[in-house]
């Protein structure tokens, strides 16, 4: 049976950096308040019009670039984001036409904050089915065109980042590294927690006057405990499935949602924080995103190096979470 290895990582973030002392234009905040509970010192916003595909096709072509791959040698695309160009169709299809591609099969997943992992997930699926060799999975946001900018908004509008990041996951026949577990849950109990529940089919409310039109919606405690009760799960049992101690692993890469999630986490295992990547500082939560670029940055940073052990672990709306153990 083939083994799934991510060959390739590129990143991509718009050049416009909006620090906390920026985002006092618009809310009643502080860089105290927002560094001191999340860790967020500054994230990147597009400038308008943009498009998710189009951040994601700019870092797919790197990826690619590093894998030493040309577009037509993709199986599959797999696009994650909770930030979508159109309310249909998806941003898979977008990036397959922009990369110059004709027929090749592009899947949209809507799983937030762990479509990454979901979609880390299918990759490895269908490559040690023997159904695909090469898959781009691509995880791209664009979020500070539904954050809300009037008071009311700002525990959610300081947090969220735009970006993208991108790997390349190639079917590979050296069994000594490779995806070697993933592990998905989902609880849709939690929906109401933590969505964006407007547009939506079930109403034309948006189009009434004076509407802002989308409806960012939080419960910030529920989703800091969950978050870090459900990532500890995922990560122990992908600890469990391949009989590795907490300490043994080289590298954690959580989703970058809050480093206070990350430090519980980080508690909870007894664990240093140096075992565990972070860049949210730079880029607040980029959703979807996050974890391929911290990929990325690891890597570039020589935190990620060959043989090592990593584990990923992600955690967002749904509520879904999950987690993948790999030999990089
Ligand atoms: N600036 C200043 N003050 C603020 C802000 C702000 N941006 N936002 C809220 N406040 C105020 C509140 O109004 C409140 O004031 P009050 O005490 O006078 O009522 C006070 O700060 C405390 O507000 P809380 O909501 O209780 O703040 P909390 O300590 O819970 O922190 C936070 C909020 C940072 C959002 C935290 O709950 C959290 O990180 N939750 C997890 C969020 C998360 O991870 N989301 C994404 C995960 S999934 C995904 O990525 C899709």
């Amino acid at each position: 049976m083939p083994r799934a290895v991510i060959q390739g990582v590129g990143m991509y973030v718009p050049p416009r950096v909006v620090t906390n002392e920026d985002l006092k234009a618009f809310y009643d905040t502080s860089d105290e308040w927002i560094y001191s509970r999340s860790g967020i010192k500054e994230r990147r916003w597009v400038e308008e019009p943009a498009s998710t595909a189009e951040l994601g096709y700019f870092a797919a072509q790197e990826a690619l670039a590093r894998a030493g791959k040309r577009p037509e040698d993709i199986d599959l695309i797999v696009f994650a984001t909770l930030s979508p160009d159109m309310y249909f169709p998806g941003c898979g299809v977008l990036l397959q036409h922009r990369l110059g591609l004709e027929t090749t099969p592009a899947l949209d997943i809507r799983q937030q904050c762990s479509g990454f992992v979901y979609g880390l997930s299918i990759a490895q699926q269908y490559i040690e089915t023997g159904r695909y060799r090469t898959v781009l999975l691509v995880g791209a946001e664009i979020q500070s065109t539904w954050i809300d900018y009037s008071p009311e908004g700002r525990t959610v509008g300081v947090l969220f980042g735009d970006g993208a990041g991108a790997v390349v996951v190639e079917a590979t026949e050296e069994l000594d590294r490779g995806v070697l577990s993933t592990h998905l849950f989902s609880q849709g109990a939690y929906a109401r927690e933590l969505c964006v529940a407007e547009p939506s089919s079930a109403t034309r409310r948006h189009e009434l006057p004076g509407s802002y039109g989308m409806r960012p919606y939080m419960n910030g405690k529920e989703v800091f405990r969950h978050a870090v009760q459900r990532m500890g799960q995922a990560i122990q049992a992908a600890l469990s499935a391949q009989g590795w101690n907490p300490e043994e692993v080289d590298l954690y890469v959580l989703h970058q949602a809050n480093v206070r999630i990350v430090e519980a986490v980080a508690e909870f295992f007894g664990l240093p924080m140096a075992k565990f990547f972070n860049n949210i500082h730079k880029y607040g939560n980029t959703t979807s995103a996050s974890i391929p670029i911290c990929l990325y940055e690891a890597q570039a940073e020589g935190k990620l190096k060959r043989g090592d052990k990593v584990i990923l672990a992600a955690f967002g709306s749904g509520f879904t979470w999950g987690s993948a153990a790999l030999i990089w």
